[in-house]
């Protein structure tokens, strides 16, 4: 039995970096794994190595969330967890960042992730609960200077995880948001700069990789966490601690 069996899962963002690890992951604990991106080769390729699915979803288009979500229930009965991953990074300090590009960060990782749990929640409820997890970052805890927008975007996703998390816990459906500090995917390249400069101040002395962040979304995704909801789960290596 794995840690997901038979556990109908969808990951935006899916196609590579934490969302791809977290679809390989969920896979072998047992999940039916659902994987979503703009990225259609790498995500199709993914799908097709797991023998998963994959389906093109911009997290912006609430059609498209709409006409998804009933495929997965008419294809596997319903949905047990989504994992809200998906996202972008710009850097920019506030004097310097352009109105098109605030409204394009909180877009796909503010935006996105509401329309996911608004699109989700009721067919959790519908198939008797489940776990929606919400990529948000340590950019969500604290002053990120130099990304402003990114950091406006991710305080909002830990916001509406609360709100959430309160208004379907009655109704089965548990809501956590995850905190990512420096984690090895291509979103970190393209911060360019070197990882020994990124991580000089991490208590753990290292970046992470996306199977550490992978780890915790399992255990939030499962029945193990099944006391918690509305938290914050960070993961970066003891940064939030100094
Ligand atoms: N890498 C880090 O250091 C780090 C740290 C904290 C938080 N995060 C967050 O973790 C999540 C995953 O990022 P990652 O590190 O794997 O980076 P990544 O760039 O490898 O993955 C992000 C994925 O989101 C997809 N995506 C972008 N726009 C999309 C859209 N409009 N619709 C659907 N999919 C879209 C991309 O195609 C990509 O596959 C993001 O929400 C990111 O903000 C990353």
């Amino acid at each position: 039995m794995g840690r997901l069996q038979d556990k109908v899962c969808l990951i935006t963002g899916g196609a590579r970096g934490q969302g791809a690890a977290e679809a390989r992951l969920f896979h072998a604990e047992g999940g039916k794994v659902w994987i979503t991106d703009v990225l259609d080769p790498e995500g199709q390729a993914l799908a097709d190595e797991l023998g998963a699915q994959y389906r093109h979803l911009d997290v912006r288009e609430e059609d498209a969330w709409g006409s998804l979500l009933l495929e997965i229930v008419e294809a596997d009965g319903g949905l047990d967890v989504l994992i809200n991953n998906a996202g972008i990074f710009r850097s920019n300090r506030l004097v310097d960042t352009p109105t098109d590009e605030f409204q394009l960060v909180m877009d796909i990782n503010c935006t996105g992730v509401f329309l996911g749990m608004r699109t989700a929640a009721p067919a959790m409820i519908a198939s008797g609960g489940g776990s929606i997890v919400n990529i948000s970052s340590l950019a969500g805890l604290r002053g990120s200077a130099g990304a402003l927008a990114y950091g406006t975007s991710k305080w909002a996703v830990r916001g509406m995880t609360k709100a959430a998390s309160v208004e379907l816990a009655r109704k089965g459906v548990r809501v956590n948001s995850i905190h990512p500090g420096l984690i090895e995917t291509p979103m970190a390249d393209e911060l360019g700069v070197s990882p020994e400069r990124l991580t000089r101040r991490t208590p753990l002395g290292r970046i992470a990789s996306a199977d550490e962040v992978a780890n915790m979304a399992l255990f939030l995704s499962s029945d193990e966490s099944s006391y918690s909801t509305g938290s914050e789960f960070i993961i970066d290596g003891g940064l939030n601690a100094l």
